[in-house]
């Protein structure tokens, strides 16, 4: 994606820039930007590194790194304790109020997990009956208290790719002649790593800010869509387990329509299919 000529040459820091999505965004950004990463796991190929930092939310304080990288925008792409990662938003929530700085957040379609009966639209009242959909509304409800045009939130639904943990974990279930567990009633959409990363580009390059819904624009069962993704990716058959948690089809959807993105950044999800049919 090409940069516009207007724009500023923003110094970028990922926090999770060794992970599945952190990494697939640093190597969109990168030729682009000034970008830098944090890492947790010890791996010479960031150790080596002088982008990448090495940064535990457990024992490390975010700010050592925000002095020395001075981001105009972070993306938080982390995972980890809950509670250690509150206060590592926290901090990074007090940085973005005292410096011109931007914060892109990482939130997920969990954030609505109470709601069943219909899909989730941006400006709808979040409600969670999870730990995890819980720990991200107090994360964005943190951010939403910060100047509007400073942050933008992103709710993802299941994110797929070739290297995706879900995909790996379901290759070592197969392999290790597991059932893969699939939920009928479940409907939702789905989006790629690399659909995310371009959406994130063009929000950074048009400077966009406020909640947006970055997944399909159609729906899938879950359990179709994962025998799917099975069949297409070349993996073995697979023993399934069907996991029924309600009577009636349950819905989690981030479906966009205040925020709309561009057409070309819109995806359907047999797109996912033909990006990981091998
Ligand atoms: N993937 C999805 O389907 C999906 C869907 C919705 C929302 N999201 C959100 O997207 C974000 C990224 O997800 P992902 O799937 O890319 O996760 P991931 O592959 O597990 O990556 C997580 C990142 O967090 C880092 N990390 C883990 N524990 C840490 C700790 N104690 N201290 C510092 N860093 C730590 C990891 O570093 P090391 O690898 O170096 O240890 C890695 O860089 C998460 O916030 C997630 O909630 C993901």
């Amino acid at each position: 994606m090409k940069r516009l000529p207007n724009e500023v040459k923003h110094r970028i820091l990922i926090l999770g820039a060794s992970g599945f999505l952190g990494h697939a965004i640093y190597k969109e950004l990168c030729p682009y930007f000034n970008t830098f990463g944090t890492y947790n796991t010890e791996n010479p190929q960031f150790d080596k590194n002088q982008h990448f930092f090495q940064y535990n939310i457990e024992e490390d304080d975010v700010y050592e790194i925000l002095d020395i990288v001075k981001p105009s925008i972070i993306i938080s792409a982390l995972r980890g304790d809950f509670s250690a990662q509150f206060v590592a938003h926290k901090h990074v929530a007090e940085y973005i109020n005292n410096h011109k700085t931007k914060f892109i957040f990482l939130s997920s379609a969990n954030v609505f997990d109470a709601y069943s009966k219909y899909p989730s639209y941006e400006e709808d009242k979040t409600l969670s009956n999870s730990i995890y959909g819980h720990f991200k509304i107090k994360i964005e409800n943190m951010l939403l208290r910060l100047p509007k045009k400073k942050v933008a939130i992103l709710r993802l639904p299941m994110v797929f790719g070739p290297y995706c943990p879900r995909l790996k974990e379901i290759a070592q279930l197969i392999s290790d002649k597991e059932p893969v567990e699939i939920f009928p009633n479940l409907i939702m959409n789905v989006t790629t790593h690399t659909k995310v990363t371009q959406q994130i580009h063009y929000i950074i390059n048009r400077n966009k800010s406020g909640v947006f819904h970055l997944g399909s624009i159609d729906l899938v069962h879950h359990d179709e869509f994962i025998r799917d993704i099975i069949k297409i990716s070349g993996l073995k058959k697979a023993i399934y387990k069907r996991v029924y948690t309600t009577n009636d089809d349950r819905y989690l959807a981030v479906l966009p329509k205040y925020n709309m993105l561009p057409k070309n950044l819109q995806l359907l999800s047999q797109e996912i299919l033909t990006e990981l049919e091998i």
